[in-house]
């Protein structure tokens, strides 16, 4: 083992605690060091320890003196009860692995288990997606009647909406607007407490920089400071700042650590990385969001340079409970702690047991394996009773965070559909969340907005009335009558203008068959313009949805080639949880809109984007690429000895173009890079600046310093119309002790411009924007000098320089 023990950290804990007291812990949390023992970089002898409890509501006196007493009253039983969950059917779901697995799973574990039952014990802490408020009343009811009456804590994977639902994650972070995710976030938990879930398995905020992995599509894309930025804003949503208010509800962040590097894009595929990359590309969101609170943690199913991260000290002792002081508790993935034995790193149900718990997974989620092997790791002295007692502290602690014992049942009239009074904040999201890739023929001439003069609109493809697809992967507790497909949506908008909608919907998603073509390209001959609703179907991303091909499923590209060659102009609209490779459509298709799944309001947000009524303001986090071989493709690469500096790698190479990083047969570079998207407006940029030109080391490394440069631009709208920009700022540092990525993301801002106006903006850089981690897994700032690029994409040209003084 790389690290000690749980059980073995808890005296050092302790210790850290009294110390704390004592005052003689004070650093912030991985805050650069002081001292200068390595060149001009500072390295310190031991990991940073947090100097305060993650979540202060959970540390409170008043609740750790209920938590004490609670325990002391508690059979052996009914702690474990605390650590397990399962969902109303009650059955263990041992994977299709299991049946012929020479590492066998231990039979006991396949026992069905009557959750009703244990939750009359008072044997059954959590349980999760059990959907209604009559069916948690029925197993809170039995729980609040057994011997001491603990709650229990409902979880469900309510990810983008519980019944009004908003674009998927990967879409609601192409609007760059936290604030707009956490008054979503917000407006879900209002709903979803309404039937008494208090718990969201959201959000993920596993960074995705490989679109073959499905699950792309609940996360925030490529970006470790976007991801950051999203994730405290789904966490102050959903919690608020008490999470005792009847609409708050407790998150679980997920999946720790480093799920989505899966490699090959692969599902629950394994991933390997080096210290530096873990924390400076993986960590970030999921750190950002304990900083923010985040009541418990989700541990993911792959294993992490060899070591399953449900079993692993390093993560979740060392990093996530020493390093940031997380205070809440952590649940393993769906039969994740069984699934240590199929790792191959138990051979046999007590010992995955023994190694989740010690590693610090407080419960057990339809593994069956806390419950049948705890009592077997007493008898035996193989593990310690406070390694139960510190778990169920851990459990209570939030149960009584969230005002459970108090209010254990739904409160409030239960929301059983789509919540009128939310439809415009969920249109409003699916707006910005749209994507303009491309906006212009042969002739450069704009296909978007609509002229008024479009008065026939031929709407065909497989995703144009499909109401099921609009919501997306995790839909949540979706009814399919109260969503706008985008046929009603464009169908009521053109009767608006005394204009017609002509319908065909061409082909199947996945399908083979030509038989509709037909049919879609008599509709396209009759109308002014076609949109195309193209691309994936809900469930091709989200879980198990990861994909080796990334162009447009079936026989979908077929339809599009034909239906252009109609001559006709035609508008794609994309529908994906990922990006896909759309390399014929961007030199054929005048006008390409990403869409992702964009919810309830889908129809009318197409339908009010299309004819301009908003004005398109999304831009990608993850990068398009232009072959799936390029996977993973994201903007912020390390450089390397060859570059390919000015070589137009669009040719073969040839002669001195050949040894250099890069395909014989495609450029290197996105199709559509990060940060890209267009407006129906246009934006300048000028006058980027810094404050200063030179900042002494010694002034960065000061621990909390936040405002050490700022950088000022002009934006401009250049164009006739208002509209919103995501303004970016990109750092590039060159000189350091290790190597740095060509340009990371620093700084962004939404700004709404009338047509001619001007505005200011800046960004502050400190040591979260200037530092990065050094061969020791320190984070530093160096001597070193920094590039700092304004603009509207990832590709931002406008520059100025300053050095970080020795
Ligand atoms: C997924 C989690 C989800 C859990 C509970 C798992 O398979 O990986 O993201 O929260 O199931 O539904």
């Amino acid at each position: 083992m790389r690290y000690p023990s749980r059980s073995g950290l808890r005296l050092g804990a302790l210790l850290f605690f009294v110390l704390l007291i004592c005052g003689s812990v004070t650093g912030a949390v991985a805050s650069p060091g002081n001292g200068q023992t390595d060149e001009s970089t500072a390295v310190q002898a031991s990991f940073p320890r947090a100097a305060h409890p993650s979540n202060t509501q959970l540390a409170s006196p008043e609740i750790e003196r209920r938590v004490q007493a609670l325990l002391e009253k508690m059979t052996l039983a009914e702690k474990i009860g605390q650590l397990m969950q399962y969902n109303d059917q009650g059955s263990s779901a041992p994977t299709a692995a299991d049946a012929d697995s020479a590492i066998a799973v231990n039979p006991e574990t396949r026992d069905h288990v009557d959750a009703y039952e244990l939750a009359k014990k008072g044997e059954l802490g959590s349980m999760l997606n059990v959907i209604g408020a009559e069916k948690t009343r029925r197993f809170q009811e039995a729980a609040m009647h057994s011997r001491l009456g603990i709650p229990i804590l409902f979880g469900a994977d309510v990810i983008h909406g519980y019944r009004t639902i908003y674009p998927v994650p990967l879409g609601l972070s192409a609007s760059w607007d936290p604030q707009l995710v956490q008054e979503l976030s917000r407006m879900s938990a209002t709903e979803a407490t309404t039937a008494g879930v208090k718990w969201f398995y959201s959000p993920m905020v596993d960074i995705s920089r490989d679109a073959r992995w499905g699950r792309s599509t609940e996360g925030a894309g490529e970006d470790a400071y976007l991801g950051s930025a999203m994730a405290r804003a789904y966490i102050h949503g959903y919690q608020g700042d008490d999470l005792s208010r009847p609409d708050s509800v407790a998150a679980s962040v997920k999946h720790f650590a480093a799920y989505g590097a899966a490699e090959a894009g692969r599902e629950y595929n394994t991933t390997d990385m080096s210290d530096i990359r873990l924390r400076q590309v993986y960590l970030p969101p999921y750190k950002a969001a304990v900083e923010a609170g985040a009541a418990t943690m989700m541990s993911s199913f792959n294993a992490l340079n060899g070591v399953p991260a449900t079993a692993d000290p390093y993560l979740m002792d060392e990093i996530l409970r020493r390093e940031w002081g997380f205070n809440g508790f952590v649940v393993s993935d769906y039969t994740a702690v069984m699934e240590l034995t199929h790792h191959g790193i138990a051979l046999d149900a007590a010992t995955a047991t023994r190694k989740a718990l010690e590693a610090g997974v407080e419960v057990d989620m339809m593994s069956h394996y806390y419950d049948t092997q705890i009592p077997k790791l007493l008898d035996n002295h193989q593990m310690p009773m406070s390694v139960v007692d510190e778990a169920v502290r851990r459990v209570l602690r939030v149960k009584f965070a969230l005002g459970l014992f108090e209010h254990p049942y739904a409160r409030g009239d239960e929301v059983v559909r789509a919540v009128d009074a939310h439809r415009p904040l969920v249109r409003r999201a699916a707006e910005e969340s749209f994507v303009l890739l491309k906006n212009g023929g042969d002739d450069g001439a704009a296909l978007l907005p609509f002229a008024s003069s479009v008065k026939k609109v031929a709407l065909i493809g497989p995703l144009a009335d499909s109401a099921g697809e609009m919501q997306g992967a995790w839909g949540g507790a979706q009814h399919q009558p109260d969503v706008v497909t985008v046929r009603n949506g464009l169908a009521a908008r053109l009767e608006k203008n005394g204009g017609e909608l002509l319908y065909a919907k061409g082909t199947d998603i996945d399908g083979s068959s030509t038989d509709g073509f037909a049919e879609a390209k008599r509709m396209a001959a009759q109308a002014d313009v076609v949109v195309m609703a193209l691309g994936e179907s809900a469930s091709m991303s989200g879980e198990a949805g990861s994909r080796a091909h990334l162009d447009l499923p079936g026989n979908q590209q077929q339809l599009l080639q034909e239906i252009t060659a109609t001559g006709k102009p035609v508008v794609l609209l994309v529908f994906s949880g990922r990006p896909l490779v759309l390399d014929w459509a961007s030199q054929h298709v005048p006008a390409i809109m990403e869409v992702w799944f964009p919810g309830t309001e889908a129809g009318s947000a197409i339908a009010a984007t299309l004819f301009g009524d908003v004005s398109p303001s999304g831009k990608l986090t993850m990068s398009f690429p232009r072959a799936v071989g390029q996977e993973p493709l994201y903007y912020n690469q390390f450089p390397t000895g060859r570059p390919a500096g000015d070589a137009d790698l669009g040719k073969p190479p040839e002669g001195s173009t050949r040894f250099i990083s890069r395909y014989i047969d495609v450029p290197n570079d996105a199709l559509y890079p990060f940060g890209h998207g267009l407006s129906y407006t246009t934006f300048a940029y000028s006058g980027v600046s810094l404050s200063r030109a030179k900042l002494p080391l010694s002034e960065a490394n000061q621990s909390g310093a936040n405002q050490l440069v700022k950088v000022t631009a002009t934006v401009k709208n250049t164009g006739k119309r208002e509209g919103t920009e995501v303004v970016q700022a990109y750092v590039r540092n060159l000189g350091a002790s290790v190597e740095q990525p060509v340009r990371s993301l620093k700084g962004f801002q939404r700004v709404t411009l009338k047509p001619g106006e001007s505005r200011q903006v800046s960004f502050e850089l400190g040591i979260p924007e200037l530092s990065f981690y050094n061969s020791h897994s320190r984070q530093v700032i160096e001597s070193t000098h920094y590039t700092v690029w304004v603009g509207g994409s990832s590709l931002a040209t406008e520059h100025v320089d300053f050095d970080v003084t020795p």
